[in-house]
């Protein structure tokens, strides 16, 4: 089939195939045998059943610690729950967020959370917020007609 091209395109051609297959295999190894996930992934979740799975079928903040809290959050088309999230200043927060919808995000500006949430995956973050103020909780995966509204409020006293 490549038998009419010069020699030298040939040999170009069978290298770029050739590092594309090598490519595959290592995407292919590295996704199925290694089991890589979404960063931030800790355990699997039935998407249909989110709203009847605890802690999921209360999402809330719960107080574990003397400063410390779990969020046990809900990002669904088009908002969070809990939608407002107030905690003392220096609070450890952990949160663990499902979605059972599509895939969406939580970025929340001027820290480093910024979890990507997929259905079907629990994804779990813990922060500590050091500085007082009111921070936006934002979906920053589209996720539909909705996206641009999709937001939640977190309040640090
Ligand atoms: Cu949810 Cu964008």
């Amino acid at each position: 089939m490549i038998d009419h091209l010069p020699r030298l395109e040939r040999i170009w051609l069978l290298l770029g195939t050739g590092s594309l297959v090598v490519f595959l295999i290592i995407l292919g190894v590295m996704a199925c045998g290694l089991g890589l996930n979404p960063p931030g992934h800790m355990h699997t979740i039935v998407p249909e059943q989110v709203k009847t799975t605890a802690p999921f079928d209360k999402p809330a903040l719960t107080q574990i610690g003397p400063n410390e809290y779990k969020a046990s959050m809900i990002a669904e088309a088009f908002a969070f729950t809990p939608g407002e999230i107030a905690i003392p200043r220096g609070a450890k927060v952990h949160f663990e967020i499902t979605s059972p919808d599509v895939v969406h995000g939580l970025l929340i500006p001027n820290t480093n959370v910024n979890i990507m949430v997929v259905p079907g995956h629990v994804t779990e973050f813990e922060y500590t917020f050091k500085k007082s103020g009111d921070y936006a909780m934002l979906c920053h995966e589209y996720c539909g007609i909705g996206h641009h509204m999709m937001m939640g409020k977190l309040v640090v006293q």
